[in-house]
């Protein structure tokens, strides 16, 4: 391939992104992830025709423009129903950007281990549904709130997916660092609305990511943002009990120990619960998860691999499979005949990753975990 012939897919990229990104702006979700995925198949061929550094993070830049895609919210509805368009919030679309609705499909299998955790919320959050006859008749209330914390990749956000999953609630995301600004001046009245319209359907999941920065333990003295929205906050968890329609309040941080804890008091997220990398058998499954389609070779042993990447995360281990896949994927385009995974190229890839959680946060989150 020339080099007009790359220069072009490389422009191509950049237009499909540009779009892509304006869309995601917009709230327009299906255009969006078109944009992505188009911008990544250009990167991708581009990369193809490239050797070295440049190969890398072309392939590197394709991966994010999917992963783009893919972090995009599905659409709202049961599946087979078209989704709604956007959420009404009030006259304008307050809804694009910092609010997003969707229905997520993923169940408590799709996460790997964590098995006690798993049962932890099933007792606060989920039997509660399930067996509403028991509890009350032991008067176990429906609905609450816990706190998840851990290191980054361990699975939180998609932990919080699969309780929503499991009880197929509507599902609300907000995540303060992206809201922050467009919360000025009207910060009291947009988390009315998101406990508002998640109170109007039968069952939702209100999931805060970076829980820290929206109630963090101390709160900078300019940020008067974080002034008032702390106690109202506050006040709409301690409304959570008196609704008719149960809402889960699921938080998480990287960050504990800079919660308000006022924000952790019974009725509030009142069980902290911590997220771990994945233990040898859960690194396995994450492999096997993220492998589940691919031709792998008599040579592979997901053992060995999973010997191989201690204190690796959960995320850690999914691009470890993704990667591994793109690269006999590219290999394969190349060739007439097309190969299966073997264990050189899982050697190939271990040996340029490295487990992304530095031992020594891994040990200050075990130090949490166990005085609290
Ligand atoms: N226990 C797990 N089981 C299966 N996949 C996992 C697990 N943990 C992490 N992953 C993989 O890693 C990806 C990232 O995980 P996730 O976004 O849930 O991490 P997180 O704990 O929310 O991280 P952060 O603190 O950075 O927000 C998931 O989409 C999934 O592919
Ligand atoms: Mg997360």
């Amino acid at each position: 391939m020339s080099q007009d012939q790359v220069g072009r897919l490389l422009a191509a990229a950049e237009a499909h992104f540009q779009t892509a990104a304006a869309a995601r702006q917009n709230g327009q979700v299906d255009v969006a992830r078109r944009g992505f995925l188009a911008a990544a198949e250009q990167m991708m061929l581009a990369a193809q025709a490239s050797t070295g550094r440049l190969r890398q993070t072309r392939l590197q830049l394709a991966q994010d423009m999917l992963a783009a895609a893919e972090a995009l919210p599905r659409p709202v509805g049961t599946p087979g129903q078209t989704a709604r368009p956007s959420i009404p919030l009030g006259e304008e679309d307050k809804s694009a950007g910092w609010l997003v609705q969707e229905r997520p499909n993923i169940r408590f299998a799709d996460v790997a281990g964590l098995e006690d955790v798993k049962e932890q919320i099933r007792i606060k959050l989920l039997y509660p549904f399930t067996h509403p006859d028991l509890a009350e008749k032991y008067g176990v209330q429906p609905g609450g709130g816990i706190l998840l914390y851990g290191p980054p990749g361990t699975g939180k956000t998609l932990m919080a997916r699969a309780v929503a999953g499991e009880i197929e609630a509507a599902f609300f995301a907000i995540k303060p660092s992206e809201i922050m600004s467009q919360w000025v001046g009207k910060a009291e009245e947009n988390l009315a609305e998101l406990f508002k319209l998640a109170a109007s359907q039968p069952l939702s999941v209100i999931f805060i990511d970076e829980m820290e920065s929206l109630a963090p333990r101390r709160r900078s003295s300019n940020s008067t943002v974080m002034q008032r929205v702390v106690p109202q906050l506050l006040a709409e968890l301690d409304g959570f009990h008196k609704r008719s329609n149960p809402l889960l309040l699921i938080g998480a941080t990287n960050e504990p120990w800079a919660i308000d804890s006022a924000i952790l008091r019974p009725g509030r997220l009142d069980r902290l619960i911590y997220i771990p990398p994945p233990d040898w058998a859960a690194r396995r499954v994450i492999l096997e998860l993220n492998l589940k389609a691919a031709p792998l070779a008599e040579d592979v042993s997901l053992d060995t691999i999973a010997d191989q990447t201690q204190n690796f995360s959960g995320a850690d281990m999914a691009s470890v499979a993704r990667r591994v896949r793109e690269r006999v994927f590219s290999a394969a385009i190349q060739s007439a005949d097309p190969q299966p995974i073997t264990m050189a190229d899982f050697d190939a890839v271990l040996a340029e990753t490295k487990p992304s959680i530095p031992v020594k946060d891994l040990r200050k989150f075990e130090q949490y975990a166990q005085a609290s």
